[in-house]
């Protein structure tokens, strides 16, 4: 059996119990408990559901995963968990779960970036990531380019959305086309039905005046609106909406403004890694278009299977093991759970 260490991950910053283990870069347990079912009705995450959830959760998660790996917390050389950026009651459920867990084993925990693990989780499939890389960041919460010199010890931000985030645009624009909730992997679903150059929706932020302040910046709210006042001009028209044409016309637009950016961030710092994390990296036509784009201009893309890319245990643990290796210390055991993290801090 390998020497390298063995890491736990807990993950509890949103809707997600996860717990993952892994080895070095092998993932040996990814156990997961959602609570989304229990949010869909809502249209959106309910933070007290979540926390709630997050504590029914995390003891029988916890025990799956270890029984899956086939180990003992005994076993196990290191804790990492999700200290932020995420909901604070949600956070405080895994932060104080692994520091009961680090107490009673004796073992160091590390208190992780949501956002660099979502980074991190490609090294479980694909090696380690080469630095400097640049990584597309795109969830729920947030949507950023940045340059990743050394994923251990810090990032630079490049550009984030300047209003919402991509994951937060498929949710709203799947909610006015009738879809449930989380509306991203409904979009793509109806989108693969659909002619992605039937509507011209806007690009945001790509115009040559919006490049100049915003060159590796995002906008979807203008696209939200555009997809809102085009459904409504159809129904007041009493014509029916073509959902799957909507669907992929407005993916399209994402998609195209993404990868658009990501590769001028790539060609002008001349970095050729593109890692794309987060759960709108499970987007079929996102993965297929930076591909596409990225081998003309000699560029890799790294992109997670779409279960990784979604929030989950294993991308915590990745990192943690990420952090071991490049001789971080631990968090102190009074670690925060901290839900305005920044994007910068990797580990607390
Ligand atoms: O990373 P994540 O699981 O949670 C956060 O940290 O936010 O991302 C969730 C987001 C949701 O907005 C969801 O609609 C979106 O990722 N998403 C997708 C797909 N799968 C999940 N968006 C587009 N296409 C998908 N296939
Ligand atoms: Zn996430």
């Amino acid at each position: 059996m390998s020497d390298e260490p063995l890491i736990l991950g807990i993950e509890t910053s949103c809707d997600e119990t996860g717990v993952g283990i892994v080895r070095g870069h092998t993932l040996l347990a990814d156990a997961l408990a959602s609570s989304v079912e229990q949010h869909a009705r809502f249209g959106g995450v309910v933070p007290e559901v979540a926390s709630r959830a997050h504590l029914e959760a995390i003891v029988p998660t916890m025990d799956r995963a270890l029984k899956e790996a086939g180990v003992t917390l005994a076993d196990i050389d290191a804790i990492a968990v999700t200290s932020g950026p995420g909901l604070a009651g949600a956070l405080l459920v895994g932060v104080a779960a692994a520091k009961g867990y680090a107490l009673a084993a004796e073992k160091p925990v590390y208190g992780v970036n949501h956002l660099a693990a979502h980074v991190a989780v490609d090294t479980l499939e694909h090696g380690p990531l080469p630095e400097p890389a640049i990584a597309l960041l795109v969830s729920g919460g947030h949507s950023s380019l940045l340059l990743v010199d050394d994923l251990a010890r810090g990032v630079t931000p490049l550009g984030a959305t300047i209003d919402d985030a991509a994951g937060e645009a498929f949710d709203k624009v799947a909610r006015l086309l009738g879809l449930p909730f989380p509306g991203g992997p409904y979009i793509d679903r109806e989108a693969r039905a659909g002619d992605p150059s039937a509507i011209g929706f806007p690009r945001g932020l790509t115009a040559p005046k919006d490049l100049a302040a915003h060159r590796y910046d995002f906008s979807f709210s203008g696209l939200k609106t555009a997809v809102a006042r085009w459904v409504e001009a159809r129904q007041r028209a009493g014509e029916p909406v073509p959902v799957a044409d909507v669907a992929a016309s407005f993916q399209e637009a994402v998609c195209d403004v993404l990868v658009r950016k990501a590769l001028d961030a790539c060609r002008s710092t001349g970095v050729e890694t593109l890692v794309i994390g987060g759960g709108v990296a499970a987007n079929s036509r996102l993965r297929a278009m930076a591909e596409d784009r990225a081998a003309a201009h000699g560029i890799r893309v790294r992109v997670p299977r779409p279960g990784l890319c979604t929030d989950n245990g294993a991308m915590v643990a990745a990192l943690g093991s990420h952090l071991v290796a490049s001789g971080v210390a631990p968090s102190r055991l009074d670690l925060p759970a901290d839900s305005a993290m920044p994007l910068t801090t990797v580990s607390v």
